[in-house]
């Protein structure tokens, strides 16, 4: 439960501004959302290298590896993935706050939470990078082999399968990570944060 009775919040003396002049570049955050197997990793990782090497300040936070620490309390129910998305949002907005472009790549299936964290964040802060794949398409990759023990059961509440996903109606960015290949989905990304003066 919060409590903020005794708690205050303490304004940085070191501003957004200051840091942009420090970066040359502004602070965003590029969510990926999608299935699993559908690339968000793969391409999120690309993105980021692309990023690194024009000396762009870029941070990848991913599914597997947020679950190894901070959210290995976390399970896949509906509640935990919600409260899994909640608190990447909040460490997305710290990382935002100390002028990175973060990239995010967790399966996020619920629309109402990807919706929360883009309210956290001010106008034109949240990207949302839709890694649209179709499910068989997923399941004949299954790079993990996790759809087959979905399917056979070992795996329950798997996304997909017997987990809902929720793909998200008006992303900034669509990729059709089935048809694209990874060099394509990246120049697509990046073309977009060129046309809007991201990078
Ligand atoms: S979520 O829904 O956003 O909270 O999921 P996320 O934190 O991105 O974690 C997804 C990765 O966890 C592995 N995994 C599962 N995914 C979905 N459903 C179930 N039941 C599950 N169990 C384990 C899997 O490796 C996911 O990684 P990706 O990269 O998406 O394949």
């Amino acid at each position: 439960m919060s409590n903020l009775n005794n708690i205050t919040w303490h304004e940085p003396k070191i501003t957004n501004e200051d840091r942009r002049n420090q970066t040359g570049h502004g602070s965003y955050v590029l969510w990926f959302t999608g299935l699993s197997g559908s690339g968000k990793s793969t391409i999120a990782n690309a993105v980021s290298n692309y990023l690194y090497r024009q000396g762009i300040n870029e941070y990848v936070l991913d599914g597997d590896n947020v679950r190894y620490g901070l959210n290995k309390d976390l399970g896949f129910s509906d509640d935990d993935r919600k409260e899994n998305i909640r608190r990447i949002g909040e460490v997305a907005k710290l990382f935002v706050d100390s002028g990175k472009i973060v990239i995010t790549a967790f399966i996020s299936p619920f629309c109402s939470e990807r919706e929360q964290v883009r309210n956290l964040l001010k106008e034109g802060e949240f990207i949302e990078v839709f890694v649209d794949c179709p499910l068989d398409e997923c399941e004949r990759r299954d790079p993990k082999q996790l759809y087959s023990k979905a399917r056979s059961g070992e795996i329950k509440e798997f996304t997909g399968i017997d987990s809902p996903y929720e793909a998200p109606e008006n992303p900034e960015i669509s990729i059709r990570s089935d048809q694209l290949s990874v060099e394509q989905s990246v120049e697509q990304i990046i073309s977009y944060l060129e046309k809007k003066n991201i990078i």
